[in-house]
């Protein structure tokens, strides 16, 4: 038996570089106990000093797994180092093992992976600062209990957005500390240790505002978001509620504020707004999903196209259009002149629907409930990025942009006016050219894909 110590509880240098020594000499799983700091896993074991991996030794690791693995480190379950040099051992016999979502390991890992990511949000999302005077000055200090080890990760998040204020969080695990300058690491503490009573910070409402947006929070969602006890921690879940009565004809004026307050950025509310949806679960479909797949591309587009719901592809590479559909996209949009680059690509439902058919993964069409569960989303993408031009590509597209039901035939070959006043276009789904079994039907069809993309954008110039 041989005996891994790792420096910490999210140790993943330190987990890759030990996993990478002993796969390479050949060291089976159960032959290594997995320990962090200087808690003995097994009062028998005998401390190893893993050997580096020696040069020459060619391990087969997917970036897929590596991103899996980063992840599964910040789980607390404590055989989370165990599993995945299990996984490390077989991905050296069997090179696809993380595409294969029906294995168990595999299945098992990926759910820990989502708990993480779950965990990761909700301190984003529910963490909040009180205002105490240090030295004459404010400190803003917080109390947070995660589930995961997931602190150290959320540092950068945290000092991205509240760089210019000092501030604190105090977690029973440990304490970051950021006076201006530099971010400093200290012991956990208690609940005691934080300060009570109203706290809440004009920057953080404003962000709020921006990222759960009032106006469209119905209280039953909003109760689901939010679990309960994190309800005791959110001053502002007053302010929340009293928006909600202002209803939608604040929306543009509470997105305009936010605008306003990270200095007419709204890269940085785009990002918060993909953060939240990354723990997204407005309808039952994050269950067997991997992630969420957001939309991609620049804020300022002048154009944005809105797909059905991710593929099995766009699943996995946590990007929408990638797959085989993408590619036919990619290739018409090319043919109209359009540079992708510069258009913001998104889904209207944001998670994968499928039935699992042995190994695979057979898509299956999202219903009006998944559609209008997921408008939440794609109202606030839109509301951020106000494109010039919005192109529904086929009919769940076109159901969530317009709130019904959409026949393509009828409304195709002209622009036509959304709800919010903005120009959108209805055309296919590039799917839909692919199941053409007629090559030359599908040929006709193709051009005039090519022909409407092409029109759609001469329309905004
Ligand atoms: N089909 C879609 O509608 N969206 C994707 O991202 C991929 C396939």
């Amino acid at each position: 038996m041989q005996t891994v110590t790792l420096s910490e509880p999210d140790d993943f240098d330190g987990w890759r570089d030990a996993a990478r020594g002993l796969v390479a000499s050949g060291v089976a799983p159960e032959d290594v106990i997995w320990q962090i700091g200087d808690t003995p896993a097994d009062l028998f074991a005998v401390p190893l000093d893993v050997p580096p991996a020696p040069p020459s030794a060619k391990l087969a690791v997917p970036r897929a797994f590596i991103d899996l693995a980063r992840s599964v480190v910040l789980s607390a379950d404590p055989e989370r180092f165990s599993l995945l040099y299990t996984s490390l051992d077989r991905l050296q016999r069997e090179p696809k093992l993380v595409e294969d979502h029906a294995d168990p390991l595999v299945r098992r890992l990926e759910g820990l992976a989502k708990a993480v990511r779950r965990d990761i949000h909700k301190m984003r999302a529910f963490l909040r600062f009180r205002e105490v005077e240090e030295d004459g000055t404010p400190r803003f200090v917080a109390w947070f209990e995660p589930e995961h080890h997931i602190v150290r990760t959320n540092a950068a998040f945290f000092l991205n957005r509240f760089a210019s204020m000092r501030w604190s969080i105090l977690t029973p695990a440990l304490s970051l500390h950021w006076d201006g300058t530099i971010l400093t690491e200290g012991p956990g503490a208690s609940k005691a240790e934080a300060p009570e009573g109203d706290p809440v910070e004009e920057v953080w409402k404003t962000y709020y505002a921006s990222v759960f947006n009032p106006a469209r929070l119905k209280k039953s969602a909003m109760l689901k978001e939010m679990p309960r006890r994190y309800w005791k921690n959110m001053p502002e879940t007053m302010l929340v509620s009293g928006l909600i009565a202002g209803a939608q004809a604040r929306e543009s004026g509470m997105i305009e504020t936010a605008r306003a307050s990270i200095g007419g950025n709204s890269q940085i509310a785009w990002e918060a707004l993909r953060d939240e949806a990354a723990g997204c679960t407005r309808c039952p479909l994050y269950k067997p999903a991997t992630r969420t797949v957001f939309g991609q591309g620049p804020v300022d587009a002048a154009m944005m196209f809105v797909g059905e719901q991710p593929g099995d592809q766009e699943d996995l590479a946590g990007m929408p259009f990638v797959g085989p559909a993408g590619q036919l996209f990619d290739r018409a949009l090319a043919q109209a002149g359009i540079d992708r680059s510069r258009t913001y690509v998104t889904n209207a439902v944001k998670h994968f629907k499928f039935e699992p058919r042995g190994k695979r993964r057979i898509h299956a069409k999202p219903d009006g409930g998944e559609i209008e569960a997921c408008r939440w989303w794609i109202e606030q993408e839109t509301a951020l990025i106000r494109p010039k031009m919005t192109v529904a590509l086929g009919a769940t597209a076109a159901r969530s942009l317009f709130g019904r039901v959409v026949t393509i035939g009828r409304e195709r070959g002209r622009v036509l006016t959304l709800a919010n006043g903005g120009a959108a276009w209805i055309t296919v789904h590039p799917s839909y050219l692919l199941r053409l079994p007629d090559k030359a039907l599908a040929e006709e069809e193709y051009g005039r894909f090519v022909e409407d993309l092409k029109a759609a954008y001469a329309a905004v110039g």
